[in-house]
C-alpha cells in the first residue's frame, strides 16, 4: 500500500495492456474501450495503453512479461495457459459447445466463474472473458472429410489438446506465436491453420488460403489476466472502479462479437479470394466422430465433472 501511495504521488497508475489481435477484432474493440471508459473516468489517476497486433508482447511471451511487471493486462486466448493451468484445457475440446450461446452460459455458471481464479497459486487473476467466435479450418487444399487433412501441417496455439485433436486427423500440428502464422502461410511452410473468421479476415489469412473449410469445431475466446501482486496492491477505490469500467468493456466487446463473426465471414466471401466449403450432415459427422475421442484423452486432466457441466450448457435456458 505504501508503494501504491508512493506511485499515486508520483503520477497515474500505468497499466499497460497487450494483446495480439488487430484493432478492429472483439478484443481489440473491448481493450480501445476499457483504455477509453478508464481516461474518462479515471483520467488522473489511471492511464490504460494498449498495445494490439503483438507490439509489445507476443502470446508465448505476455505472461512471463506480466510477472515481471513489465505489463499489467493481457487477454490471451484459453488455449494459451496450458503451462499454468491444466483446467482451461476444457475450452479447446472440439465440438465441445454447439455455438457462443452455450460458451457464454457455461462462463458465467458457478464453475465458469471459479475459472478465473484457477491460475491464483501461478500469480495470475482472471477478471473476465471475452468472446471471439467458432475456429473454421483454413488450408492450402479442400477439406471435406478429415481424411483430406492427413499429413497436412498445421499451424496450433500452444495447445496439448489442439495438437491431440490433428494428431487424430492424422495432421502434423506446429504450435506458432499469431505473428508468425501469416508469413507461414503465404510462404506455404505450412499448409493450414485453425481460427475464427474475424482472425481470418483481419490476419488477411484469407488471401493467402484457398480454401475455408466452415468446421465450427471448436472455440476461440480469452481470459482477461493480470498479476495478482499488482492487482491486491492496487488501493481498494481503485481496484472496484476498474473492475467495474473493466466489466463494461468486456460486455461490449462481447455483445459484438457475434456481428463481427457473420460481418466478416461476408467481406471473405465478397473478396471472392477463397472458396468456403460447406459440410453436408453426413461430413460433419465424419469430423466428429475423428475429433471426439480427445476428450477422453484429456478427461482426468481437466476433470471429467467439468466437461459435463460444459457440456450441459449447451441446453439453453
Ligand atoms: C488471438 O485471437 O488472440 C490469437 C489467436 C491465435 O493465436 O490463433
Amino acid at each position: 500500500m505504501a508503494l501504491m501511495a508512493g506511485i499515486a504521488a508520483a503520477g497515474p497508475i500505468v497499466i499497460k495492456f497487450s494483446h495480439v489481435v488487430a484493432e478492429n477484432t472483439p478484443k481489440g474493440l473491448a481493450a480501445n474501450k476499457f483504455r477509453d471508459l478508464v481516461k474518462e473516468r479515471m483520467g488522473d489517476k489511471v492511464v490504460v495503453e494498449v498495445y494490439p497486433s503483438s507490439q509489445l508482447f507476443d502470446d508465448d511471451k505476455v505472461l512471463e512479461a506480466m510477472m515481471l511487471g513489465d505489463v499489467q493486462m493481457a487477454a490471451p486466448s484459453l488455449s494459451k495457459f496450458d503451462r499454468y493451468t491444466k483446467s482451461l484445457q476444457l475450452f479447446d475440446l472440439p465440438f465441445l459447445f454447439q455455438d457462443m450461446g452455450a460458451v457464454d452460459r457455461f462462463q458465467q455458471s458457478k464453475e465458469g466463474q471459479e475459472l478465473l481464479n484457477s491460475m491464483r497459486k501461478k500469480g495470475f487473476i482472471g477478471l473476465g472473458y471475452i468472446h471471439n467466435g467458432l475456429k473454421q479450418l483454413s488450408s492450402s487444399k479442400p477439406m471435406r472429410v478429415p481424411a483430406d487433412a492427413a499429413g497436412m501441417k498445421f499451424r496450433i496455439m500452444a495447445s496439448n489438446v489442439l495438437a491431440a485433436q490433428f494428431n487424430a486427423m492424422k495432421a502434423i500440428p506446429l504450435k506458432k506465436p499469431f505473428s508468425e502464422v501469416f508469413i507461414l502461410l503465404q510462404t506455404r511452410a505450412i499448409d493450414g491453420q485453425e481460427n475464427t473468421w474475424s482472425n481470418i479476415y483481419s490476419q488477411k489469412y484469407f488471401e493467402v488460403q484457398p480454401y475455408i473449410t466452415e468446421s465450427n469445431h471448436g472455440v476461440l475466446d480469452y481470459m482477461v489476466v493480470t498479476s495478482t501482486e499488482f492487482w491486491n496492491d492496487l488501493p481498494d477505490d481503485i481496484r472496484t472502479e476498474l473492475k467495474q469500467i473493466l466489466d463494461e468493456a468486456i460486455a461490449y466487446g462481447n455483445a459484438i462479437a457475434l456481428e463481427k463473426d457473420t460481418e466478416d465471414k461476408q467481406k471473405i466471401i465478397d473478396s471472392k479470394r477463397t472458396q468456403i466449403i460447406t459440410l453436408t450432415p453426413e461430413e460433419r459427422t465424419q469430423w466428429v466422430e475423428v475429433m471426439k475421442p480427445v476428450w477422453k484423452q484429456f478427461e482426468e486432466e481437466i476433470g471429467k465433472d467439468l466437461i459435463d457441466a460444459a457440456y450441459k450448457a449447451n441446453q439453453a435456458h
